[in-house]
């Protein structure tokens, strides 16, 4: 009776990428033969490979900041910029309360929540967390986030600037930065944001830039409550500003991952 061939592959089992030709000609004397070897995974075809992390080439520039994603050399100097305080000690303008994490622990608290993000990110639920750059140093960050933006087209933003950046009028240029590229790139129809009561300078970005109130929570990021306020901004409604954003490394992959508009 034969016995079966544990080697033999099913019927279920997927085809075998094709076996590159072998050589007819007899080996040259000397020359090793060329081995018969199909490799796994099968070589992508032409010089350009597949992208494993398309947003990493993206940068928007405005008249005085520049912005990219997350990486951990930013990160790093975004660490420093915390340490060096964000809000006085006195308010928590954040609805969760992670500047009150003991310093030992703030900065690896940090790269750990933006490393999380980026593992999860996906066309049903991404993040671009936005260094921005002002003079070449580190001065904040801008996030804009998204989930099934492919059916919702509505992004939502978050951002902080280093106390020594503040007050400067940065905080209204990047957040008008980052809607413009999700109003004019990917197509987003609407953007929501929101700020705790008595953030004075994010009430008047969100003000000045034509969002609309819509809506409030009841939210105790130090265990006392605080009236969160909710804001949105159609496209329509958008207060652009003067200057035009500068848009580089928008490519097709990065279109694909983000589920948004294909770079016109
Ligand atoms: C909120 C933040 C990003 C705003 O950025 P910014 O660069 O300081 O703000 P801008 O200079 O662009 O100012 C925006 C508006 O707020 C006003 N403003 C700024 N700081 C202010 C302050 N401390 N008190 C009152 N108004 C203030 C500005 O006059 C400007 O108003 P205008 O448009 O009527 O002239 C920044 O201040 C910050 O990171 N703060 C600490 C963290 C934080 O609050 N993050 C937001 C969580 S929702």
């Amino acid at each position: 009776m034969a016995t079966p061939d544990a080697t033999a592959r099913t019927p279920d089992a997927p085809p075998v990428a094709d076996a590159p030709p072998t050589a007819d000609a007899p080996p040259t004397a000397g020359a090793p033969p060329t081995p018969d070897v199909t490799w796994h995974p099968r070589p992508a075809d032409g010089p350009a490979l597949p992208e494993p992390w398309p947003q990493r080439h993206l940068v928007l520039r405005t008249p005085r900041l520049e912005l990219r994603p997350d990486d951990d050399a930013s990160l790093l100097e975004l660490v420093a910029l915390v340490h060096d305080g964000i809000h006085p000690a006195s308010t928590m303008p954040f609805q969760q309360a992670w500047t009150d994490a003991e310093p030992a622990y703030l900065g690896r608290g940090m790269l750990q929540y933006f490393w999380s993000e980026r593992a999860a990110v996906s066309p049903e639920r991404w993040s671009l967390h936005l260094v921005v750059r002002h003079d070449g140093a580190v001065a904040g960050i801008q996030s804009l986030t998204a989930s099934r933006f492919g059916v919702l087209r509505e992004v939502a933003t978050g951002s902080y600037l280093g106390r020594r950046f503040q007050g400067r009028g940065l905080g209204t240029e990047m957040r008008a930065a980052v809607l413009a590229f999700a109003f004019d790139h990917l197509g987003a129809v609407s953007a929501r944001s929101e700020y705790l009561e008595g953030s004075v300078a994010s009430r008047r970005i969100s003000e000045r830039l034509g969002y609309r109130d819509d809506g409030t929570a009841r939210i105790a990021p130090r265990d006392e409550p605080v009236v969160q306020q909710r804001v949105v901004l159609d496209r329509s409604g958008f207060t652009r500003p003067a200057w035009t954003l500068q848009v580089d490394g928008y490519t097709p992959d990065l279109a694909g991952l983000l589920a948004a508009a294909p770079p016109a």
